[in-house]
């Protein structure tokens, strides 16, 4: 009986899960996704970005030492900024790809937690719907990704964007790429949105921190330089609403850069 009533309330749970996506789906808003604390009220986490190579490229050594690191800081879930199987993204639901370069990798026990995903311009060149759907979760539960969306963690609240369709050489000189852009035309609309969005859940927010995550760069000292679209269209954002990080990937390398206007004191 007590398993009856377990399994009764799970189910009642996902019913008011869908209902409450279903809400904000009417009001155009960002999905939304809860993190306890622990109970200290803070939270670890580790990012990651620009990954699946099936083991190769050392991935599968950054992912032991992400294991080692994972299981010391206790970690509670894991960040992925995307580029997240190369070169051209998922085909579909059933690309063994998805198992060969996330579920056989990370198999650590410290990184069995939620890992939290956005695509980048090589997940874009593959089938993105495939990437995006929640049965790839039958695979694997750990997997979340969406193109954007809000993960809050009490004293933290991370807002995960959807950088790739802000770019224009993607669309104005693809070379021999193709990307998938299903969903995303029209352009202009699709991002105007996505601000709208952005700014109003960030007015909203009472977080302490808040951490913006995407793929592309929006300052850089590394190889791709600035992407001077994000720098024009989402810094001014960030600014405004007293964004403490930004945290993306895309150029393969650790830099932490600040700036002179910050309000933050930054003990990294
Ligand atoms: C793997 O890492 C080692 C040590 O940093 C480096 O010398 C080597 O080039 C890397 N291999 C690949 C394929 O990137």
């Amino acid at each position: 009986m007590a398993s009856f009533r377990h399994h009764f309330s799970s189910m009642h749970l996902v019913w008011m899960a869908c209902f409450h996506v279903y809400v904000l789906c009417a009001f155009a808003e960002l999905q939304r996704f809860e993190q306890p604390t622990k109970d200290d009220g803070s939270i670890s986490f580790l990012v990651v970005g620009d990954w699946g190579r099936k083991g190769n490229y050392n991935q599968s050594n950054v992912a032991f030492q992400m294991g080692r690191i994972g299981e010391e800081l206790s970690i509670d879930f894991v960040v992925s900024t995307g580029d997240n199987f190369y070169e051209d993204g998922l085909r579909s639901i059933n690309d063994p790809v998805f198992e060969k370069s996330f579920s056989k990798i990370y198999t650590a026990k410290s990184l069995q937690k939620q890992w939290y995903s956005v695509l980048g311009n090589h997940d874009y060149r593959g089938n993105v719907k495939a990437q995006l759907s929640p049965s790839l979760r039958n695979i694997e539960s750990r997997w979340i990704c969406l193109r954007s969306f809000i993960l809050n963690a009490e004293i933290v609240e991370l807002f995960f964007i959807d950088t790739t369709p802000f770019v224009d050489k993607y669309f104005l000189k693809p070379k021999h790429h193709r990307y998938d852009w299903r969903g995303v035309m029209p352009r202009q609309h699709y991002l105007s949105n996505l601000l709208k969005d952005l700014e109003s859940a960030l007015q909203d927010s009472t977080a302490d921190w808040k951490i913006v995550v995407g793929h592309h760069t929006i300052r850089s000292i590394g190889h791709h330089g600035e992407t001077k679209e994000l720098k024009k269209q989402l810094l001014p954002l960030l600014e405004a609403n007293n964004v403490e990080m930004y945290i993306n990937g895309h150029d393969h390398c650790l830099e932490h850069i600040t700036s002179s206007t910050s309000q933050i004191k930054s003990n990294f």
